[in-house]
């Protein structure tokens, strides 16, 4: 299938900035997928939409929309002629203009009657024909962002780019919007590109997640492959919590040997004996048990509702001990200082497959792309 969005090694750097805000990037979106650029804060999200919209000029590369170069070489494409619409994390809508005033606004290319049907039509599937007279401050924020999402499809754009649209809800109300606009977008069978921060936004609503980090993309997959077969440490760290074990390849049957013992079947670790690498180990691959392999104290706990998220002392084959986050059953309440006893689920265990470049082992530094909020668990 051809792709609708085709991104070739674009670059754009804001003078008199010193790095790239987007480096090298290459990405194709397909028709009618969602695909959700993921990073943290500053990584260059907003700045690939706006390239990608023609609010910004590349520096280098090509972008094409529908099979049509609308930026690079000597081409340039205005963007009110790329089909493309796009939702501003603001909304942007105008406060002087009516709900149907808004929507109408982009339809000022066809005839007034046909543009007032079609708003009427597209009001109604996001359920705001009640609301079609209201001005922007009378409506709540996830109002607000339906009437936005509303703008952006009216003119039957061949792709729709949304930035951070959820950020501005409430936790309740994120979940039910979120969903309720993805639903649309399906049914319309609509192109969308979503930037997001938030992990579990990407994984929840995404066909396929890019994962960008300082202006480049480190890799991009469904949302499966991203959290389970993260390709560098990067990944591992910002999409979930995870452990990074320090280890090296046992035999040919995908054992890697680490300090906390053999994880089996590991995927990506089809390389020579005794390569060193980097396994990525979920708190899911943990289990509780009367007769595990791994003994240990909790040192601390978080109740998440699901399961309770332990950090636990490990005590490894060469008697140091190690951290590990690990998920146990929220079935019964635990205390610091309890003894454990882990066993192994290597499925969710996986090689970092860039880490062979990065052994010496170091964690990413400090203040270089390294989520805030995710945890990194190198072994002491
Ligand atoms: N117009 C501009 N002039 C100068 N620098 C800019 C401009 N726009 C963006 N930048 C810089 O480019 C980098 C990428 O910015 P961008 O807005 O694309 O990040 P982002 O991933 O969308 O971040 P956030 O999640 O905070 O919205 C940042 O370092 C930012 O400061
Ligand atoms: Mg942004």
């Amino acid at each position: 299938m051809n792709p609708v969005i085709s991104l070739r090694g674009v670059r754009k750097r804001f003078w008199p900035g010193p790095v790239e805000a987007v480096s090298d990037v290459s990405l194709e979106v397909r028709e009618g997928e969602i695909l959700t650029l993921l990073g943290p804060s500053g990584c260059g999200k907003t700045t690939t939409l706006r390239l990608i919209a023609g609010f910004e000029v590349p520096d280098e590369g090509t972008v094409e929309v529908g099979s049509r170069v609308v930026a690079g070489g000597d081409r340039w494409v205005p963007p009110e002629q790329r089909g493309v619409g796009m939702v501003f994390q603001d909304y942007a809508l105008f406060p002087h203009l009516t709900v149907e005033e808004n929507v109408l606004f982009g339809l000022n290319r066809i005839p007034r009657r046909e543009g007032r049907e079609r708003t009427r039509q597209v009001l109604k599937t996001l359920d705001l024909t009640p609301l079609l007279r209201r001005y922007p401050h009378e409506l709540s924020g996830g109002q607000q962002q339906r009437v936005a999402l509303a703008r952006a499809i009216a003119p039957e754009p061949v792709v729709v780019l949304m930035d951070e649209p959820f950020s501005n809800l409430d936790a309740h109300l994120r979940e039910s919007v979120r969903d309720e606009v993805v639903g649309t977008l399906r049914k319309a069978g609509v192109t969308c590109i979503f930037v997001s921060h938030d992990q579990r936004d990407a994984l929840a609503i995404s066909d396929r997640v890019a994962v960008m980090n300082r202006g480049r993309i480190e890799q991009v997959g469904t949302p499966w492959e991203i959290y389970k077969h993260p390709e560098s440490v990067f990944v591992a760290t910002f999409v979930g919590r995870t452990n990074l074990l320090q280890g090296f390849v046992k035999n040919d049957h995908g054992c890697v040997q680490t300090d906390c013992g053999a994880f089996c079947r590991v995927e990506g670790s089809g390389l020579p004996q005794g390569t060193p690498v980097m396994v990525s180990v979920r708190p899911d691959a943990f289990q509780a048990c009367d007769d595990g392999v791994l003994t240990g104290e909790i040192l601390a706990t978080k109740y998440t509702g699901a399961h309770v998220e332990a950090t636990v002392a490990i005590e490894t084959e060469n008697e140091e001990r190690t951290r590990l986050v690990v998920h146990l059953p929220a079935t019964r309440s635990y205390v610091v200082g309890e003894p454990v006893c882990l066993k192994i689920v290597s499925e969710f265990a996986s090689v970092v497959r860039n880490s062979c470049q990065t052994l010496g082992f170091s964690s990413p530094a400090a203040g270089e792309g390294e989520p805030a909020e995710s945890e990194v668990l190198a072994p002491k």
